[in-house]
């Protein structure tokens, strides 16, 4: 996935090219650069590496049209050669792109045999030669740029300028583009997050829709070819990424943020749990899909309505619902579970569940993004923009929801409720200085280990799986979550002298087979982590959490984000922006891919 940014107006363009790459540099910081249409040319900068702190003073340029990109590399190495923006041969047009074009190989060996000459390996690279060849034939900038979108197979969401106008072209096809004014000026970007506090007015770029944007703007359906109608939107009040504040990283501020986002869940309106709820009992099957951490929350929530409404919600990987998609019919319900909304998986089995008239439900936390737009029914969580990579508030969100969702269905929401704010009390506890203290030592005392392994049982399953992927997505250290009754199974097999073992022990029905478990890995040699209400003879380590059965995971996963995020720190790495990692992986690699491709 990457970010892409554009700006028309009376203003100097730099100050929102910067402001706004920083603001999308979670969507993917491989390299990063902007296009300026100075008065007789098009200044290019281009470097890979974080946009991080680049000064816009250092920007000598009063171009009052540009456009930017921050990139997550897909096609092509992370080279500066490969950082957006491309231009065509002479360099007089210049593009920005987000998404992948399936068929660019084809469209390149055309215009390689008309003698373009290309300087990346990338796809979007055809986007500027294209439109080029067709000026070449005639066309206006408008109209080449419109034949040029409607030759790529693929998703995008795409700026375009020219040296010789006074014009930005903007088009979207899968991925997300929202465009804000304000007195005198036009913003795009591919996040509502780039335009807050800036513009007064936005409008979501449809799926097939090119915007013209000179003093005014004007939208074209690029299938009918027709103008559109222009509804721009008041900016509502988003929520508002207030920064690091008093915060070093943005993943430790959002773990903090946990206690008061589960306290504004447990007061969440009866009529929308009530009326939702009452969607999943009376549905002819629910099927649930995710991805990652969201995944991860949607598997606690089929243990949720196992134990608390007796149901079985049917949850698959995003990814494998295809294999799965045959058992939809219009009385199934689809109930979509994302943090951005624009995970291209996720979006994938949404649409081809509206196909068959299937009823879509989502619990997510950006009310504005794709996956907003294509759902019948939208929970929105209250944890607010997620800027680091990791998923830390919107998993104890999304299983919070899940947890009220799964105890409406017997009418028992007064109790979770109860729960819930108990639970945002015990993370404030888990939480204190004394606890963080003791994990960061434990952080210290682990950090070079080659492999780690966690172990939990019923409700902490998914609390295994998630704590690995925690651990492993930014400390970069194996790790494997699994159910310690898969132990005996293989994996204990890897199990050697020292190696560290996390345990979820919870008051339940579960406890005495997961110490057992716990006995057999420290049998083996491994160091027992345990996270329990109380303390065991068998843990090495012990890491106290608050005793609520009913919601263990959201308890459980708590010291485990804090210990990801020093195991970070203590090695050197960036918590919030981990390696080969975006916030919202917004792309599918096509068929081609899988078979390799012909290097250029
Ligand atoms: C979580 O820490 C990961 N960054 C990743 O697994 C993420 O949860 C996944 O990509 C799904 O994203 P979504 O919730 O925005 O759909």
């Amino acid at each position: 996935m990457c970010g892409i940014v554009g700006f028309i107006g009376q203003n100097e363009a730099k100050e929102f090219i910067i402001r706004g790459l920083k603001k999308l540099e979670y969507r993917g910081y491989d390299s990063w650069g902007m296009a300026l249409k100075e008065k007789d040319k098009l200044k290019i900068i281009k470097e890979t590496g974080k946009i991080g702190s680049v000064d816009e003073r250092k920007i000598l340029s009063g171009a009052q049209i540009a456009i930017g990109h921050t990139r997550w590399a897909t096609h092509g190495a992370v080279t500066s050669a490969n950082a957006h923006p491309h231009t065509d041969c002479q360099g007089q047009i210049a593009v920005v792109h987000n998404g992948i074009i399936n068929n660019y190989q084809t469209i390149k060996e055309a215009l390689l045999k008309k003698g373009h000459y290309f300087s990346s390996e990338t796809d979007t690279e055809v986007i500027p030669h294209l439109v080029e060849e067709y000026l070449k034939s005639g066309l206006s900038f408008l109209e080449a740029a419109k034949k040029a979108l409607k030759e790529l197979d693929g998703n995008y969401a795409v700026c375009i300028i020219s040296q010789n106008e006074n014009q930005i072209l903007a088009a979207a096809n899968g991925c997300p583009l929202v465009i804000g004014k304000d007195k005198n000026n036009f913003y795009i970007s591919s996040d509502i997050l780039a335009l807050q506090d800036k513009v007064s007015q936005i409008i979501f770029l449809k799926d097939g829709h090119l915007a013209q944007i000179e003093k005014e703007i004007q939208i074209f359906n690029l299938k009918t070819d027709k103008l559109t109608k222009i509804n721009f939107q008041p900016m509502d009040k988003i929520k508002k990424d207030e920064g690091l504040g008093s915060f070093k990283h943005f993943l430790f501020k959002e773990i903090n943020e946990q206690p008061a986002i589960l306290a504004k869940i447990a007061q969440m309106e009866t009529k929308e749990i009530e009326t939702n709820a009452a969607l999943i009992r009376n549905s002819f099957g629910t099927f649930m899909v995710a991805c990652g951490t969201a995944y991860h929350a949607g598997l606690v929530g089929e243990y949720f309505f196992a134990q608390n409404a007796k149901m079985h919600l049917n949850l698959s990987l995003a990814s494998e619902f295809p294999a799965f998609k045959g058992f939809l019919t219009d009385k199934t319900l689809l109930l979509a579970i994302s943090q951005s909304g624009e995970t291209a998986d996720v979006l994938e089995a949404v649409k081809s569940a509206k196909t068959k008239s299937v009823k879509v439900l989502s619990i997510l936390n950006s009310p504005h993004s794709t996956l907003g737009r294509l759902s019948d029914v939208m929970m929105t969580t209250p944890a607010g923009p997620e800027i680091a990579v990791l998923s830390t508030k919107a998993f104890t969100a999304q299983v919070a929801v899940l947890f009220l969702l799964s105890r409406a269905i017997n009418s028992d929401l007064v109790k979770a409720r109860k729960i819930l704010e108990s639970a945002s009390a015990a993370i404030a506890k888990s939480l204190s200085e004394k606890n963080i203290q003791k994990i960061k030592h434990l952080a210290q005392k682990i950090k070079n280990t080659q492999h780690l392994f966690a172990i939990g049982r019923g409700l902490n399953f998914p609390t295994a799986l998630e704590a690995a992927l925690k651990i492993k997505e930014v400390s970069y250290i194996h790790a494997e979550g699994f159910a310690g009754g898969e132990l005996k199974h293989g994996t204990i097999a890897l199990i050697e002298e020292g190696v560290p073992c996390l345990v979820f022990v919870g008051n339940d029905q579960e406890k005495d087979e997961i110490l057992s478990n716990a006995e057999e890995i420290k049998a083996r040699g491994g160091y027992i982590i345990g996270i329990a209400p109380e303390n065991h003879q068998i843990f090495d380590e012990y890491l106290p959490v608050e005793d609520l059965p009913a919601v263990s995971p959201i308890l459980n996963i708590i010291p485990m984000q804090v210990l990801a995020y020093f195991l970070a720190l203590e090695k050197g790495l960036d918590p919030d922006k981990p390696r080969n990692l975006a916030k919202s992986v917004t792309v599918k690699y096509p068929i081609l891919h899988r078979v390799g491709v012909r290097k250029w």
